[in-house]
């Protein structure tokens, strides 16, 4: 088992990475002094394959569970079903000692998560993540929230969870087309921060579509590694953190436009990073090697990196960008590459650079 530790002073956390974790989910919350009641807070797709598990594992250790189980899918991050959890947790009485653990990918560890942060003002939860996404990025770093039909994640708070438990066991019934999606998160490091991991990428991409143990295991943890050092560095995304949404900004916007329902948010962001390093080119000196290299490898995970759009659907696409949160002063601003292995966050870019990107 890797750990990797998010530095947040009195709220530092550990991240536990390596297999057979969920059957051990008791034993790690027990460490924690933990009340005994909980509520374990999934989707229904992975409460098929993981609800028995984790209850059993709870119980055994002492702990009293209930389980809420929601619809799967982004669709599902609504206030809707925040209030459907409230009721049922006060349904359950659940009090201030209780604690909530979110078992499924970034849906419902921003759902649950936001949950956990505003029930009783407040309670413990611990992330158990089970989609290579939510391994790598989501369930770390404590952004919570829900999204609003204007645009992603418009509701939330920064809540830290007590652990995050990667299994990496758990990953063999996700489906293809997620654990792609997944992908381009780990990518987005390479890109951000780590041109070695990149190249490593590069290399052993076949491992990690086969599922390979010992390379998902090394590469999720310098994934949580570089997340857990810029989250350490600015929490609350006053700037480092903000280089974390490299390829957020059209991608944040092209799920916005389609209702959160024709791409995952990986697939999106993937189209985003593909658009971004096509303006690093023109803004902040991007070689067109890096360039190509980048989009070689969202190619070969298998992600889209094209999008036609129409005329109706750029406007769109135009308009929710400008709710996106990194608006200010009605500026959208963007992260950009320098290389690979290094982004400069912040940048203000020209409608017309912004188009000729989506441009294929
Ligand atoms: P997801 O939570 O919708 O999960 C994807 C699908 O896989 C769902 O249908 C789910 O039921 C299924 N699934 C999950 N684990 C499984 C498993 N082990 N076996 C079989 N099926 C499984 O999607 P996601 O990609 O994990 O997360 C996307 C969300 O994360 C978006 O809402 C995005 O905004 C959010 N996000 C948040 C942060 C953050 O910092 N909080 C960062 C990145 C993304
Ligand atoms: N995924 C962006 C962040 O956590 O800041």
């Amino acid at each position: 088992m890797r750990t990797v530790k998010v530095p947040l002073a009195e709220r530092s956390y550990p991240i536990r990475i390596g297999t057979g974790l969920l059957a051990d989910l008791g034993k790690h919350c027990a460490r924690l002094g933990l009340g005994e009641r909980c509520a374990v807070i999934s989707d229904h797709t992975v409460a098929k394959h993981y609800r028995n598990p984790a209850v059993a594992s709870l119980k055994t250790a002492g702990f009293k569970p209930v389980f809420i189980s929601q619809p799967a899918g982004e669709r599902a991050k609504t206030l809707k079903n925040v209030q459907a959890c409230y009721d049922q947790l006060a349904n359950h009485r659940l009090e201030r000692g209780s604690f909530i653990i979110a078992l499924g990918g970034g849906v419902v560890g921003d759902l649950a998560g936001f949950v956990a942060a505003t029930y009783l003002r407040g309670i413990d939860f611990v992330q158990v993540p089970t989609t290579l996404l939510a391994q790598v990025d989501s369930s770390v770093g404590g952004k919570v929230g829900v999204n609003l039909t204007a645009g992603k994640n418009l509701v939330g708070a920064f809540y830290q969870p007590k652990l995050v438990l990667c299994d990496l066991d758990v990953l063999r019934t996700l489906p293809t087309r997620e654990f792609r999606a997944g992908l381009a998160e780990v990518i987005k490091y390479g890109i951000i921060s780590d041109a070695n991991l990149f190249a490593r990428l590069e290399r052993d991409l076949p491992k990690l579509l086969a599922h390979d143990p010992a390379t998902l295991g090394v590469v999720i943890a310098r994934c949580c590694q570089i997340k857990a050092e810029v989250v350490g560095k600015d929490e609350r995304e006053a700037g480092l953190r903000a280089i974390l949404n490299f390829g957020h900004t059209i991608g944040h916007g092209l799920e916005a436009i389609s209702s959160y329902g024709k791409y995952l948010h990986g697939e999106a962001i993937s189209i985003g990073q593909v658009a971004a390093a096509k303006i690093s080119k023109q803004c902040t000196g991007l070689t067109a090697k890096d360039a190509v290299r980048m989009v070689s490898l969202f190619d070969k995970a298998g992600l889209p990196t094209q999008i036609k759009l129409t005329a109706l659907q750029t406007k769109q696409l135009f308009a929710a960008m400008q709710l996106d949160k990194k608006v200010s002063g009605g500026k959208i601003k963007f992260v950009l590459a320098k290389r690979i292995g290094q982004v400069v966050a912040g940048q203000i870019v020209a409608p017309a650079i912004i188009r000729q990107s989506l441009k294929q």
